[in-house]
């Protein structure tokens, strides 16, 4: 797999407040990287340096290739990386969803056929096929993110970058959303960076970077990142709950692996004790 997203050297300034310092990092094409910080560790910076909403302070970010600091590739760079915030109410600018969806790619002139089937794909990507003519304000949270996504989606973007996508959602809306997530990455091969305060959410990614202090503190599959429980807990951030669950029961003298950091693998894990008891 080939770079997609490069950070050279980047370190980025707010006035004299240095937020990020001399991060190197590549994110593969395909890939689903989950990024993890405490409050105000520098992730939404991150993110908005990948699409040039904002400039490194200093080094270059790279989005196939090219420099987001070049006015001239802005339009090309925000097509191949496209954004979702946390709150989709000040994502939404129409009235009715598929007009919604339809509204980026409108904006770049594209032909209207062409929008048509980009919209209708978007819409059915999301799983939001019965609500096309529904107004976004009616919908739940879970249902207007998806909505965001597929407004995302219509530009056709090789990587989709979401900051806390689920943070204002319900669990069953934040579940169908990763679920989306999820699919975009397997099923399209669009590449994901992920922000997130769940822990769960990070342990379905590829990879895992977590930021500390300006820099990349740590960095790779989320079985090696949360294998380390002492030092999460050093990075203000906490393993996944169903890990948590899975360290009592060894506690407990329930005989389990360590590295369980989704809830299907300790389902499995428990039917195989079950299993060999039975
Ligand atoms: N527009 C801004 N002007 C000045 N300082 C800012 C601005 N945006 C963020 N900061 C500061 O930069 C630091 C990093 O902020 P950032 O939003 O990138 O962190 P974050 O990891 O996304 O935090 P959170 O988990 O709360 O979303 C914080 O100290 C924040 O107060
Ligand atoms: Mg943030």
């Amino acid at each position: 797999m080939s770079n997609l997203i490069r950070f050279d050297n980047v370190s980025f300034s707010y006035g004299s407040n240095r937020v990020l310092e001399g991060i190197d990092l590549e994110i593969r094409e395909g890939e689903f990287l989950a990024v993890l910080g405490y409050n105000g560790s520098g992730k939404s910076t991150m993110a908005k340096l990948i699409n040039g909403i904002l400039l490194p302070t200093e080094g270059k970010v790279y989005v196939d290739g090219m420099d987001t600091s070049d006015e001239t590739k802005l339009a090309d760079i925000r097509k191949t990386a496209g954004m979702v915030f946390q709150n989709p109410d000040n994502q939404i600018v129409a009235t009715i969803v598929e007009e919604d969806v339809a509204f980026a790619p409108e904006n770049l002139g594209i032909d209207p056929a062409e929008i048509r089937i980009r919209v209708d794909d978007a819409i059915k990507a999301v799983g939001l096929e019965k609500h096309v003519k529904d107004a976004p304000h009616k919908l739940s949270g879970g249902q207007k993110q998806r909505v965001a996504i597929a407004g995302v989606l219509a530009m056709q973007p090789r990587c989709i970058i979401l900051d806390e996508p689920t943070a204002m959602l319900d669990p069953k809306g934040r579940s169908l959303v990763m679920g989306v997530i999820e699919r975009l990455n397997r099923e399209k091969g669009i590449t994901i960076v992920l922000i997130t305060h769940f822990m769960e959410e990070a342990a379905r990614a590829d990879r895992i970077v977590i930021l500390s202090e300006g820099k990349v503190a740590e960095n790779g599959s989320p079985k090696e990142v949360f294998s380390k429980k002492e030092r999460m807990i050093s990075l203000g951030l906490e393993v996944p709950p169903v890990t948590d669950l899975t360290l009592r029961l060894i506690d407990n003298g329930i005989d389990l692996r360590k590295d369980i950091i989704k809830p299907e693998e300790l389902v499995d894990a428990l039917l195989e004790i079950k299993e060999t008891t039975d």
